[in-house]
C-alpha cells in the first residue's frame, strides 16, 4: 500500500504523521512545492519510528510527481489556510488553480488512486477535482463532515461530562459554518438519545458550537486548526485501505439522492477499499429537509463562482 499527502503543511503534514504511526501504508509521500519542507518533515516523522516504533517509511517530495507514482490514496491538503476572520469560501479563486493542477498531476502517476480532498472550501474543491479529472464518482471522497462530526461529539461529550467515546453523531451538508447541519436529534449517548440529557438550549448551544467549531480555533490559534482535521483524514483512509466499511459523513457527488444532482455535499457513506461504496439514506425530518436543501443552495453558489 502507498499513500500520497499533497501539502505538507500544518494538516498534511499531521494527516501523514497520524497515518505512519498507524502503519496504514509501507511508504507515504509528502510533497509540497515548497524547497526542502516535505523532506524535512519527513525526516524528523522518520526519527519518531525508533521511539514509537513503526514500520511505514515517509517520504519528502518536493514537487517531484514521479515519486507518487502508483499510490493507492491520495490526499489533497495543498492550498492556503484561513486567518482570522476569512470564511474558508474566500479560499476559493487560489485554492481552485492550485487543486486543479495538483489532481491533475496525482492522477497522470497514479490512475487509479482514491482521492481525498481536504483543500478548502471543501466541497466546492471536491466537485471541481471530479469535474476536471472525470475520475469516477466512488473514487473522489471529500473530508469535512468527519471533522465536524468529531467536534460536535466532543461539544457533546463537554456538555455532558462524559467520553467522546460513548457519544454517537453525524454532521451532514456543506463543510461551512452556516451550512453544515448537526443531527441533534439523532446523535446518542451509548444508544441513549442524547435529548434525553440535555435540554433544547443546550442542545442548541452545541450545535452552534459545532458550526463556528472551525472559526473558534481559528480566532484562537491565529491560523486553522490541525490536530483534528489531520485525524479525521487519517480515519478516511484507515477505513479505506484497511477496508473497515466504516459509516463517515463525507463530501460525494450526489445524483438524486437526499433530493439533490450534479452537486458534492456531505452526507452519510460507507468507506471500503473501493472508496465510497454506498451513500446511507438517513430518513430526515422536514426541518432537517429544508436545511440540507438552504445548504444545498449556498454549496451551488459557491460552483458558479469556478465558471465550470
Ligand atoms: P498550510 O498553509 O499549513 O499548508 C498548505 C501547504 O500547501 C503549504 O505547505 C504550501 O506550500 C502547500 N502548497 C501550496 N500550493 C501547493 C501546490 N501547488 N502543490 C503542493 N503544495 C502546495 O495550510 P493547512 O493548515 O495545512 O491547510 C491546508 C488546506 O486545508 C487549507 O485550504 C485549509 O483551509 C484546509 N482545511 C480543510 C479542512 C477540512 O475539514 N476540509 C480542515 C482544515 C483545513
Amino acid at each position: 500500500m502507498k499513500i500520497t499527502v499533497v501539502g505538507a503543511g500544518a494538516v498534511g503534514a499531521t494527516t501523514a504523521d497520524n497515518i505512519i504511526r498507524r502503519e496504514l501504508a509501507e511508504e507515504v509521500v509528502l510533497l509540497d512545492i515548497k524547497e526542502g519542507v516535505s523532506e524535512g518533515k519527513s525526516l524528523d516523522m522518520y526519527q519518531t519510528a525508533a521511539l514509537l516504533g513503526f514500520n511505514t517509511k515517509p517520504i519528502g517530495s518536493t514537487n517531484d510527481y514521479e515519486k507518487t507514482k502508483g499510490s493507492d490514496v491520495v490526499v489533497i491538503t495543498s492550498g492556503l489556510p484561513r486567518k482570522p476572520g476569512m470564511t474558508r469560501e474566500e479560499l476559493i479563486g487560489i485554492n481552485a488553480g492550485i487543486v486543479k493542477g495538483v489532481t491533475e498531476n496525482l492522477l497522470k502517476y497514479s490512475p487509479k488512486a482514491i482521492v481525498i480532498v481536504v483543500s478548502n472550501p471543501m466541497d466546492t474543491m471536491t466537485y471541481l477535482a471530479l469535474k476536471e479529472s472525470g475520475i469516477p464518482k466512488k473514487r473522489l471522497i471529500g473530508m469535512g463532515g468527519a471533522l465536524d462530526s468529531a467536534r460536535f461529539k466532543t461539544y457533546l461529550a463537554l456538555a455532558m461530562d462524559v467520553s467522546p467515546l460513548d457519544i454517537h453523531g453525524m454532521v451532514i451538508g456543506g463543510h461551512g459554518d452556516t451550512t453544515m447541519i448537526p443531527l441533534t436529534r439523532l446523535a446518542t449517548y451509548n444508544g441513549i438519545p442524547v435529548s434525553r440529557f440535555l435540554s433544547a438550549d443546550q442542545l442548541e448551544k452545541v450545535a452552534a458550537d459545532t458550526m463556528v467549531g472551525g472559526a473558534t480555533l481559528t480566532k484562537l490559534i491565529g491560523t486553522s486548526a490541525w490536530y483534528a482535521p489531520g485525524a479525521a483524514t487519517m480515519m478516511l483512509v484507515e477505513s479505506i485501505v484497511r477496508n473497515q466499511k466504516r459509516i463517515v459523513p463525507c463530501s460525494v457527488y450526489l445524483n438524486g439522492e437526499y433530493g439533490q444532482k450534479d452537486i458534492c455535499m456531505g452526507v452519510p457513506v460507507v468507506l471500503g477499499r473501493s472508496g465510497w461504496e454506498k451513500i446511507v439514506n438517513l430518513r430526515l425530518s422536514d426541518a432537517e429537509k429544508a436545511a440540507f436543501e438552504k445548504s444545498a443552495e449556498a454549496v451551488r453558489s459557491m460552483n458558479a463562482a469556478l465558471n465550470l
